[in-house]
């Protein structure tokens, strides 16, 4: 675990894995949370070799990144509401003395929350939230439930079956790719090649 940045604050992976435990009890939300995660924390090694990170330097940054997408939505079970989420969670982990990076990052992934997403971490987290929940529901609707079993093709097939998936905003799929400057065929191809890499643990 990476040490703190401070005397008081919690910043490791446990501690957040702790904090979203402590907060959500629905196996689905806390598969979800490490689904984005998978993908996230990708995202953040992909962008630290870009940044030619190493070392310390290079694990603090991609520490930030997978403690982000753990706890982005921690809240959302006691506080669905767009009124309290992701507001009353960020209050707490405020509280907690978790980095502003990763708060803003939280509140960023909510286009109600008004706030702008302006570093990597707040756009591979938007980018990586709605197409992870997506890229499950390929994965499960396939006859062996798995997400060795789901092509780029196929996602962009479901992706324009508007009975499909209801629940997943289509486009904030297309924003979030947008935003990164990547082209969504490859947005999905490295979401899914970061979630099969953690295919057991998530279940998939
Ligand atoms: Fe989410």
């Amino acid at each position: 675990m990476t040490e703190l940045p401070n005397d008081h604050a919690p910043y490791g992976v446990a501690d957040a894995w702790k904090l979203l435990t402590e907060w959500t009890q629905s196996e689905s939300l806390r598969k979800h949370s490490l689904a984005v995660e998978a993908c996230v924390t990708a995202m953040g090694e992909a962008e630290a070799a870009r940044l030619g990170l190493c070392e310390r330097e290079r694990d603090d940054f991609i520490n930030l990144y997978t403690t982000t997408a753990l706890l982005h939505d921690f809240d959302y079970e006691r506080h669905p509401t767009p009124e309290e989420h992701p507001f009353v969670g960020v209050r707490e982990l405020e509280r907690l003395g978790w980095p502003a990076a990763l708060r803003t990052a939280i509140l960023a992934h909510a286009q109600y929350s008004g706030v702008p997403r302006v570093t990597h971490l707040d756009k591979a987290l938007f980018a990586c939230d709605e197409l992870a929940g997506f890229l499950t529901a390929c994965a499960l609707v396939k006859p062996s439930r798995s997400i060795a079993d789901v092509e780029v093709a196929g996602v962009r097939k479901k992706l324009k079956d508007k009975a499909f998936a209801r629940g997943v905003n289509r486009d904030d799929v297309l924003l979030g790719a947008a935003e990164l400057g990547v082209d969504l065929d490859t947005q999905i191809a490295f979401c899914l090649e970061a979630m099969k890499k953690r295919a057991a643990e998530l279940g998939l």
